[in-house]
């Protein structure tokens, strides 16, 4: 099946990504369910120190057909800007960032966000390679603060994080235009987590329609109506 993205250049080094955080799937598996069975784990919205050391180095990236979804979900939405909450290697923010080059965006049209200084590290190197950089304004730190200021008007959000989803949306939802769509990962599977972010997206008065389309985990899909 060819890549919707038409650049075989990104797509090398895209499915170098790809293999690479698929190689360590397993080892996150593993993980969460060893704590998850011996009960020191059981709320997910809240790491502890030992889980965020875990994951400091997991690359956790955005599947592909995921990715490929948002790059068209952008072409078609002739998006200028988005924001991407939780970059961590910058796997899905190449997908963002090539699909706003190619609709004619301008530098920095993709915000994108990690706490980690490593992660942020190999993401920069990442987005070099991919000669995609100009478009990306990387903000590092804990995105509740990174995100206070926001240009809008925003077409397009993916949310790949869930412990802090909820006041990601909160801090983007006043700068989303008519029709924006926000994408949000692993909605199914991680049910719990994304609790207080559903009241938020079904409060009516936050004018946002949404349904779950069935990619693996579920994968919402919510518009700004
Ligand atoms: C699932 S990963 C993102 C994967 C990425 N979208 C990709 O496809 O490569 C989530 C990332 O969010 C980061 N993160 C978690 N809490 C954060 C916060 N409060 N502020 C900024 N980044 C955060 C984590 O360090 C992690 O790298």
């Amino acid at each position: 099946m060819p890549s919707p993205l038409q650049d075989p250049k990104l797509e090398a080094l895209l499915d170098r990504l790809h293999a690479q955080s698929a190689a360590q799937e397993e080892a996150a598996n593993a993980y969460f369910q060893k704590r998850v069975e011996e009960g020191s784990l059981t709320d997910m919205t809240k790491f502890d120190d030992e889980a965020l050391a875990f994951f400091a180095d997991k690359m956790v990236a955005l599947e592909k057909d995921k990715s490929e979804y948002c790059y068209l979900l952008c072409r078609a939405l002739r998006a200028q800007r988005v924001v991407e909450i939780g970059t961590s290697f910058g796997v899905s923010t190449l997908y963002l960032a090539a699909a706003l080059r190619d609709n004619g965006a301008q530098a920095g049209a993709v915000t994108a966000t990690e706490m980690e200084p490593e992660k942020a590290k190999a993401a920069r190197a990442n987005f070099e390679e991919a000669g995609l950089a100009d478009y990306i304004d990387l903000r590092e730190g804990d995105l509740r603060e990174t995100l206070k200021e926001i240009d809008g008007p925003i077409d397009f959000v993916l949310v790949d994080i869930w412990n802090v989803a909820r006041p990601a949306l909160e801090l983007v939802a006043p700068h989303l235009r008519t029709g924006a769509i926000v994408a949000t990962d692993n909605t199914s599977s991680f049910g719990d987590a994304y609790k207080d972010y559903f009241e938020y997206v079904n409060d009516p008065k936050n004018d946002l329609r949404t349904m779950t389309v069935p990619f693996d985990g579920g994968f919402e899909l919510t518009v700004r109506v």
